[in-house]
């Protein structure tokens, strides 16, 4: 049986999860928006590819939430992007009130979902986001590491002159500007990033440029739009987490996840390295870091605490 997407969001990266999930052949998609007419109007706009790119599924547009019912996997972009000079977490009250309302939906129409959030300001969305659905925390994740990671990979893929797919990295940490690059866990075709800065093929102070790149990544994109946020790799990347749950890939990507007891964490949402499969994330895996890295998680983990405290306040 053909599996059902919702996307709670219709605008640019909403569109874009749409076109790619068609693309892909994953399943039949709702796309839900509260503005009148623009669901609807790219509904008709992909469907009428159709006979072109030959996929198989169906796309509904749609106002009306109740349409989300017995979803397979849920993604959520609703709610308002950054405009330049804003920061993720200028978003937290307005976008908190908007994935409050999504969560209680989610309980009501479709509890046995995976869901992953993309709004912003994210791991404290994703808080919401589980805390108002009631969803099991293994099946409620966020889309950022995937991204970050990306991004990453491209800086250095372009800086080394290697090809991106020989390039494997992760971030951890929330996702802002405090996020934790991991150096140690670099390579390069199999080969430690730290040899390629050992035999000076490439100096410490571009790495460190590169990680605060990608810290950055998200606010260099929105001054260059001007209107609006990141949108392609935003939707690929929460394709492919997508993909791995429907597709049972256990794959291991960096996720906003519900860290139990790891990482010096009693219990909240936190970017960590985690095995998506059918079952949702399937496993949390612990990494040993050095004493620089646990410093910066300790930061990343404190203005995400702060958030997640500021929005609980705001949705009282
Ligand atoms: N329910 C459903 N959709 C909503 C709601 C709501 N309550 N409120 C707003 N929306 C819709 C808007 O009408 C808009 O079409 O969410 C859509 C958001 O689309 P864009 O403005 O194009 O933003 P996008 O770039 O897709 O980013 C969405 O993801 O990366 C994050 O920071 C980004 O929080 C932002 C989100």
């Amino acid at each position: 049986m053909k599996k059902k997407i919702t996307l709670i969001g219709a605008g640019n990266i909403g569109g874009t999860l749409a076109h790619l999930t068609l693309l892909k052949k994953l399943g039949d998609i709702v796309l839900i928006d509260v503005m009148k007419g623009m669901p609807q109007g790219k509904a008709l706009d992909l469907s009428q590819s159709a006979a072109v790119e030959g996929f198989p599924c169906n796309v509904e547009g749609t106002n009306d939430f109740s349409k989300m019912k017995n979803s397979d996997v849920v993604i959520i972009t609703a709610g308002l992007p950054r405009q330049p000079g804003m920061s993720r977490d200028d978003l937290l009250e307005t976008n908190g009130k908007i994935i409050k309302k999504i969560g209680l939906d989610i309980k009501k129409y479709c509890p046995k979902a995976f869901v992953i959030c993309i709004t912003n300001p994210l791991d404290a969305m994703v808080y919401v986001l589980q805390k108002y659905s009631k969803l099991p925390v293994e099946k409620c994740v966020g889309m950022a590491g995937v991204l970050d990671s990306s991004r990453l990979k491209y800086f250095l893929s372009v800086e080394l002159n290697v090809s991106i797919n020989d390039i494997q990295t992760f971030v951890l940490g929330g996702h802002g500007d405090d996020m934790v690059p991991m150096v140690n866990y670099t390579t390069i075709g199999g080969i430690s990033l730290l040899d390629f800065i050992k035999k000076k093929k490439i100096p410490i102070s571009k790495i460190n440029k590169i990680f605060d790149r990608t810290r950055m990544g998200g606010g260099e994109i929105v001054r260059l739009l001007q209107r609006g946020s990141a949108f392609y790799a935003p939707a690929s990347s929460a394709i492919q987490m997508a993909e791995a749950y429907l597709l049972d890939q256990k794959k291991l990507l960096p996720c906003a996840a519900f860290i139990k007891n790891k990482y010096g964490l009693k219990s909240m949402y936190m970017g960590m390295p985690v095995i998506i499969g059918s079952k949702g994330v399937e496993e949390i895996i612990e990494v040993s870091l050095s004493s620089s890295e646990k410093n910066m998680l300790k930061k990343s983990i404190k203005s995400v605490q702060g958030l997640v405290s500021a929005v609980d306040k705001i949705l009282k």
